[in-house]
């Protein structure tokens, strides 16, 4: 057993004691030995011991006691822990001005006085008055130095275990900035592979599947059956019940962290037969299993309140999106309330004390239910204002109830309190970066019943940054009552006036009548947003009857860019607004050397939707001839479409729904063993769809496929 920190022990005992921190980190100062002796000796209760007074006064104050202390020590302690002990405990005495006696008062003890000590056992203290000094026999010594050894040993466990936690996470997020960074490399050296296919089209039919490197396989199976599958096969943006599950990837990191969360609350404690402290092995355990699931709980809280905020420096570190990190929120906080109920169940079983903890578990508890996916899916806002109000509470209960042990375990609370803030000032900072003049933002808001869509366009003269395709913006609507509500959208595309060649699909107001924008026209982000019940209802409300420009702040850039333009083979699988995903990326592939097909597959339920995103913004998209696109008008085409007059060529319209297993299979199949990137936007059971078919693709030996998903939920 290695040497594991007294400090810790003392934490412990601490909570156990309920002291405040400066006493009882005194008390116990002398070396074990002598700490063994205080332990035994405070099971005895002597005649001249002042009744009421502290702990300190008591154990300073009796005469009788502090000889027999010095006995114990004399009888069994070495020189140094019997010499510097005293002392410092002599120093805490003298704080109530109880200094201890000189040594000197058994300094005469002769051998017949040392023989008349009284004896003691360890069951004989009990209820029972000395007017005498005693010493505790070897035996009773020794049941208090394995008291004390326990409490070490648990206690370090604990600190250990605390900071297993931490270390989990670093370990994981390590492993994702190492592959994110690996990926990057390769990805760019993939681009100009000799192994992709010919570019003579004849060759490449001849060639259905090739094979793999060898030095591909690990990626190529960890691809297959580890990072791109759903949990158990197939549901996974798709709810199960009253849950999402995450990805399999993610779920195996979660159920390893769950894994050694148990074992952590499991291992590392010693049971003491007769322990001075607890009493029988179930208060033994009670005791330890509700300070370790404490402890571990309140341990978690940060990585909990960092991976729950929108600015996560992780996030660009690791490639990994907002979900993948809200996921790991989720489960590391329903982990940490369990925890906490454990604690709070073992406290109220030992003493019915705690209360501070207990209310910040039955907060923790308010937290979980109130999280539960229908609430998230149904009463956003409601669960966001519920969320950062009982967090706080939780916090501040957690504050109050470790205040007890004198500030050193306010650290992770600290901590919380810097992520939460540190979060505020990179939105802030987000939405400076935007417009420095960020009470002038305004935004072109137009809706239309045909489409059923909110058009939103900003102008973007002063943004510090160029906004980059796959990007997403919270927007708040500041000329509205809930001017503090913000929801995420995708930028569909930029229009840089200020640039003509880079004047990629330029489509500024939805309004035919205004005039054709010109090179001198302001550079603008355009959203296309479609209404639901709450915020983006009030967005098409408001502009219902004509299109207004209100004040609005743009938070971003969130979220990353992928790296498409290296695939030469692209599909977009996309539903509904998910369009604006292929349409942030168009330009890109366009200009991107080494793609040579796009193809996207777009099912859209307004026939006027598609009419107006195919007429407005896509036209220029389609200048290269490499892309191509199916149209599946899911509702019938009964709208006012007009394929001749005015939309792109290579746009083919079906109605009905598209088959995306058959899309994606097609996919893999014309890439001919090359890389193919397939991306989706769209429903949950169409991303699903592709998900599932892509790991269907990859065991089938198309090793070059690649999956990657743009959520509109978390
Ligand atoms: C990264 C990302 C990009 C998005 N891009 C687009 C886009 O380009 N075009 C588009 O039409 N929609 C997009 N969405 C979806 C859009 O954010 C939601 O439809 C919108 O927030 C719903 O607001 P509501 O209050 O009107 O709807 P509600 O009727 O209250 O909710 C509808 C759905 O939106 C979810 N939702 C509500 N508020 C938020 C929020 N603040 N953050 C995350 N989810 C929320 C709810 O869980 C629910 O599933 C995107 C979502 C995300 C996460
Ligand atoms: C404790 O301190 C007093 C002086 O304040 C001193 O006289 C006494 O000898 C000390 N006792 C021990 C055991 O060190
Ligand atoms: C687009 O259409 C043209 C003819 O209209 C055709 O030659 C070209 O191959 C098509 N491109 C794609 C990617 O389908």
């Amino acid at each position: 057993m290695p040497p594991l920190p007294r400090r810790s022990a003392r934490l412990l005992l601490l909570h156990i004691l309920s002291l405040p921190a400066a006493l009882a980190d005194s008390i116990w100062a002398g070396g074990p030995c002598l700490s063994a002796c205080q332990l035994a000796l405070n099971q005895v209760h002597f005649a001249d011991t002042p009744v009421p007074a502290s702990f300190l006064v008591r154990r300073c104050g009796t005469k009788l006691g502090v000889k027999s202390l010095f006995l114990c020590a004399e009888l069994y302690c070495q020189d140094e822990d019997f010499v510097g002990g005293l002392a410092s405990l002599n120093e805490t005495c003298r704080t109530v001005d109880l200094p201890l006696p000189p040594l000197g008062i058994i300094a005469e003890y002769t051998d017949e006085e040392w023989e008349q000590v009284r004896r003691l056992e360890a069951g004989e203290a009990w209820g029972v008055v000395f007017n005498e000094p005693i010493l505790p026999v070897k035996k009773f010594l020794g049941v208090a130095w394995d008291t004390l050894d326990a409490v070490d040993y648990v206690g370090g466990y604990h600190g250990f275990y605390a900071n297993m936690m931490f270390w989990y996470w670093t370990a994981v997020v390590l492993i994702g900035v190492l592959r994110h960074t690996l990926h990057s490399l390769t990805t760019q050296s993939h681009g100009t592979s000799p192994r992709d296919p010919p570019q003579d089209p004849d060759a490449e039919t001849l060639i259905l599947k090739s094979q793999p490197r060898r030095r591909d396989y690990p990626s190529l199976y960890l691809r297959r059956f580890v990072t791109v599958p759903a949990t158990f096969g197939y549901r996974c943006l798709q709810n199960v019940g009253w849950c999402t599950i995450p990805p399999r990837v993610e779920s195996l990191t979660i159920l390893l962290f769950a894994i050694l969360n148990v074992g952590f609350c499991i291992h590392g404690y010693m049971i003491v037969d007769g322990n001075l402290y607890f009493g029988d092995v179930s208060d033994q355990l009670w005791r330890y299993v509700s300070d370790r699931t404490g402890i571990l709980s309140w341990a978690n809280f940060p990585v909990i309140f960092l991976f729950g905020m929108r600015n996560n420096l992780l996030m660009q570190l690791t490639g990994w999106d907002f979900g993948t990190f809200n996921n790991f929120h989720r489960w590391i906080a329903r982990i940490a309330t369990l925890q906490a109920v454990i604690h709070s169940v073992g406290y109220t079983v030992i003493v019915l004390k705690g209360i501070g903890g207990l209310a910040a578990t039955i907060g923790m508890c308010g937290l979980l239910v109130a999280s539960v996916f229908w609430l998230r899916r149904n009463l956003y806002e409601g669960f966001l204002i519920i969320h950062i109000v009982l967090s706080i509470i939780v916090l501040i209960t957690m504050l109050l109830h470790v205040s007890i042990f004198g500030g050193e375990y306010d650290y992770p609370f600290w901590i919380c309190t810097f992520i939460w803030i540190a979060d505020r000032v990179l939105r802030v900072s987000r939405v400076l970066a935007f417009n420095p003049w960020f009470w002038n933002t305004r935004a072109e808001l137009t809706s239309s019943l045909a489409s059923n869509t909110v058009r939103l366009v900003v102008s973007c003269p002063n943004s510090v940054y160029k906004p980059q395709p796959g990007t997403y913006y919270y927007i708040y609507l500041l000329s509205a009552t809930r001017f503090w509500e913000s929801h995420p959208f995708t930028m569909a595309y930029s229009s840089r006036g200020h640039d003509p060649s880079e004047m990629e699909s330029v489509s500024l107001l939805r309004d035919s009548a205004s005039p054709p924008p010109t090179d001198a026209s302001p550079p603008s982000l355009t959203f296309l947003i479609r209404p639901y019940d709450s915020f983006t209802a009030r967005l098409r409300s408001l502009s219902a009857s004509k299109p207004i420009s209100p004040r609005v702040l743009i938070e971003g850039p969130y979220g990353t860019t992928h790296p498409l333009d290296q695939f030469p083979h692209v599909l977009f699988i996309t539903g509904g607004s998910g369009i604006v995903t292929p349409l942030a990326y168009l330009s890109l592939l366009n200009r991107s050397p080494l793609v040579r097909s796009v193809r996207i597959i777009w099912s859209v339920r307004e026939p006027g939707f598609a009419d107006e995103v195919l007429r407005e913004d896509i036209r220029d998209g389609f200048r290269d001839g490499k892309v191509s696109m199916d149209v599946f008008l899911t509702r019938g085409a009964d709208g006012p479409l007009d394929p001749d007059g005015g939309w792109p060529k290579n746009v083919s319209v079906v109605v009905g729904r598209p088959d995306v297993t058959s899309e994606v299979q097609a996919a893999a199949q014309g890439a001919a063993g090359g890389r193919v990137a397939v991306v989706t936007c769209g429903p949950a059971k169409m991303a699903d769809d592709s998900r599932r078919t892509v790991v269907e693709m990859l065991a089938a030996g198309f090793h070059g496929i690649e999956y990657f998903q743009e959520a509109f939920n978390w």
